[in-house]
């Protein structure tokens, strides 16, 4: 367990990131604290190490990884071109939350890839996590560091919750900022695709290229998704979750609910949080301001396995800019349970 507070960079704090780089390019894996979400990272060009992330999160081996870099020059070792459209937008949203797909090089472990012959890449925009690429030194495959199946972890305490004894250590730089995962574009085809819906939206990526594709199950659910691991059920509190779409019927949900017994939870706003008589309330941010909900969505998920949450109702949210990654991550945590 290494401390690492984003502020500072001084001797102390240096030691402790280079003690976590040591590990991960002796062959084992590390979590850390990225913008988005913290990761379980690995040496991306180290087969058996990439493995040991499969077998701690409980992760299904047809999920490919995210590269982490820490310099675009490290690019040139991962993939095979950069096209023009891709090289714009990496000198716009680089670093930051945007994942970025490319036609891969025989270096990265295959298991990263899962067996496709592209490979997903970004460089995260956090201080503890750039200091901790750089000294490693080689690229760094990190998925999210739950377990499968479970919510993000947006601090290290999640991380230790779900991974504790599977993995040698968690760098804790504090809470993350966007509290959602990174935008995932495919940039190997003729026209981007996207896949995942992230801190950057879809408007923000369309200002700088152009009209993108959106894969068609992000709409559908019922369609096959394009990327392997957006068919999983994710973000899951063991309670049953509804998601929502008119607030008013959630007083009428917890009433009946109450009656039959049951411990009720809402996912709530600020704005909204006195509307609901149900046993344990989480309150995400403000309706006002979609990157407090993001932030805190995650967190809200996991409250709910502690207060014991039998079944739980969440409000919906506005279906443009960062609103549609939160309804895409609160219909995956549904699994499909739309009121
Ligand atoms: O913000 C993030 O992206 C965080 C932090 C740690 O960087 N990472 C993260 O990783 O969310 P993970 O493994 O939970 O999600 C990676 C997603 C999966 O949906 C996976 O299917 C997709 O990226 N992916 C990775 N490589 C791919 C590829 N070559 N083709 C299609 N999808 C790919
Ligand atoms: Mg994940």
């Amino acid at each position: 367990y290494w401390t690492v507070d984003k502020q500072v960079d001084n001797k102390e704090s240096s030691a402790q990131i280079k003690e976590a780089a040591m590990w991960i390019t002796k062959g084992e894996v590390v979590a850390f604290p990225t913008e988005t979400v913290y990761g379980l990272g690995a040496n991306a060009l180290d087969e058996q190490a990439v493995r040991k992330i499969f077998e701690a999160k409980g992760r299904p081996s047809d999920n490919p990884l995210i590269v982490h870099i820490a310099d675009q020059s490290q690019l040139t070792d991962l993939v095979t071109e950069v096209p023009e459209l891709a090289k714009k937008l990496i000198e716009h949203f680089w670093p930051g939350p945007l994942t970025l797909i490319f036609k891969k090089k025989a270096a990265v472990a295959k298991s990263v890839t899962a067996g496709l012959d592209t490979v997903a890449v970004r460089m995260p925009d956090h201080p503890v996590a750039s200091r901790l690429l750089k000294a490693c030194a080689v690229p760094v495959a990190a998925p999210s560091a739950n377990l499968s199946g479970k919510p993000s972890p947006t601090s290290a305490e999640h991380v230790l919750h779900d991974l504790n004894g599977r993995i040698v250590g968690v760098v804790d730089g504090g809470q993350t900022g966007v509290g959602l995962e990174s935008t995932v574009l495919d940039c190997s085809k003729q026209v981007p695709v996207l896949y995942r819906p992230g801190g950057v939206t879809k408007e923000e990526i369309e200002a700088v290229i152009g009209e993108v594709k959106v894969d068609p199950a992000l709409r559908t659910p019922d369609e096959a998704p394009m990327s392997p691991g957006m068919k999983y059920t994710h973000y899951a509190p063991s309670g049953a979750l509804f998601l929502v779409r008119e607030r008013e019927q959630i007083r009428q949900l917890v009433k009946q609910a109450k009656a039959e017994g049951k411990r009720v939870g809402v996912l709530t706003t600020e704005e909204n949080a006195t509307s609901y008589e149900a046993d344990v309330i989480v309150t995400c941010g403000r309706r006002e301001n979609l990157s407090s909900v993001a932030n805190a969505l995650y967190d809200g998920l996991r409250l709910f396995d502690r207060e014991g949450a039998e079944i739980i109702y969440a409000e919906s949210f506005p279906c443009s800019g960062l609103g549609i990654a939160i309804m895409n991550r609160l219909e995956k945590a549904a699994g499909g349970k739309i009121v």
